[in-house]
């Protein structure tokens, strides 16, 4: 298969995260005899940077022009608040999301059962957790009109939701529900907002077309507990824009890092693929940065191609090297600790040769950036 695949690294972490991705899907491009080829773009602080512009034309115009994308991370601390900054490097990703239609973020949350005991919640609460949050992603007080008054001393956002945006994603909640343990959970603030209540309404209606699939609604304070005190009955969660920036960070931390969670964006003419991470800049050129949500995003996207079996190539792999400990610090607290570039080198290998890197393995020097 051909791919035009649009890189677009942004800021902190991002391009080095986004490097490792690359390298995997080269392997998987050799190894099945595909044509990926890559473009790299300027997004966030590193496009203000250069050009004083968060999301230059260029770059909306390649990944337009381009089969998937695939994202790092955004922001940057020199365009923080008090810096006396006016356009911030996370415009350009929501504008980037808003010109592509990616209405529907899909982030599918896994225990991977040798990093359990490296999750902060007892093992017994989260063993064989899976489920799968889709957040609305171009609308709701994200978008909404937002002013601060001329003094400064009061400002405001407004969320607003039309049925249409409610429907196109719960259509795509319910079909994904249909295909897994047929679940629905709306998480809402239906007892205050009136979004929320039209959302409410709004599911309410769609679930009698999908007779199969049990609804339930929660609030999003008590949501937030139950993620934590029992994620086992949660299978798909469909929420709004912020609640579901909130609740997959939260939710992150079940499965021992937010190093390790990869997400799908998806909409009327695009589909980019991220990890759900931040930029971490403090990690940034130290090689150090866990690739892993990266690496497991490109094998999304090789499953929205339909290509199952080099998915499956990726995962793999990359269960091993959770398996040989080849894994950065924030999941590996040893001496042996593997760097960026060695985890995705490791992942690569395995993918070209898997026996000859077992072999290896053992006589891999970790910390060091080449493996073979
Ligand atoms: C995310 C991020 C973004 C968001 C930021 C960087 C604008 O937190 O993708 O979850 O809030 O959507
Ligand atoms: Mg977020």
């Amino acid at each position: 298969m051909k791919l035009n695949i649009a890189v677009l690294g942004g800021d902190g972490i991002g391009p080095e995260v986004c490097a490792q991705g690359v390298k995997v899907l080269k392997a998987i491009e050799k190894k099945f005899n595909h044509k990926f080829t890559f473009t790299n773009g300027l997004v966030g602080g590193s496009a203000l940077t250069a050009k004083g512009v968060p999301l230059p034309d260029e770059t909306l115009e390649l990944c337009k022009n381009s089969d998937a994308i695939l994202f790092g991370a955004i922001g940057d601390p020199k365009f923080e608040d008090g810096n006396d900054i006016k356009i911030r490097p996370e415009q350009g990703l929501l504008k980037l999301r808003k010109e592509l239609g990616l209405y529907a973020n899909i982030r599918p949350l896994k225990v991977f059962e040798p990093l359990i005991h490296k999750s902060p919640i007892k093992e017994k609460v989260i063993k064989n957790t899976d489920f799968v949050i889709f957040r609305e992603l171009t609308g709701g007080i994200y978008y909404g009109d937002k002013s601060t008054n001329s003094d400064g001393t009061a400002a405001s956002d407004t969320s607003n939701y039309s049925i249409s945006e409610i429907d196109r994603i719960a259509h795509m909640a319910f079909k994904s529900a249909k295909t897994r343990r047929k679940k629905l959970t709306l998480i809402d603030k239906a007892n205050v907002l009136e979004t929320s209540r039209l959302w409410r309404k709004r599911v309410k209606e769609l679930a009698k077309e999908y007779p199969e699939i049990a609804v339930d609604y929660l609030y999003v304070d008590n949501a937030a507990m139950k993620i934590i005190i029992n994620p086992r009955q949660f299978d798909v969660i469909l929420t709004d824009n912020l609640f579901g920036d909130i609740l997959s960070d939260e939710a992150s931390v079940i499965s021992g890092s937010i190093g390790l969670l990869a997400s799908t964006s998806i909409g009327e003419k695009s589909v980019l693929f991220e990890p759900i991470h931040g930029s971490f800049p403090e990690m940034k050129g130290k090689n150090l940065a866990n690739p892993l949500a990266t690496i497991l995003s490109t094998a999304l996207l090789l499953e929205h191609f339909k290509l199952y079996e080099e998915a499956d190539a990726i995962k793999n792999a990359v269960e091993k090297s959770i398996e040989h400990h080849i894994t950065t610090p924030d999941i590996n607290s040893t001496k042996k600790f593997a760097h960026t570039t060695t985890v995705g080198e490791f992942i690569s290998e395995y993918i070209m040769d898997k026996k000859n890197i077992l072999y290896h393995v053992e006589n891999i020097s970790l910390g060091q950036s080449t493996i073979i």
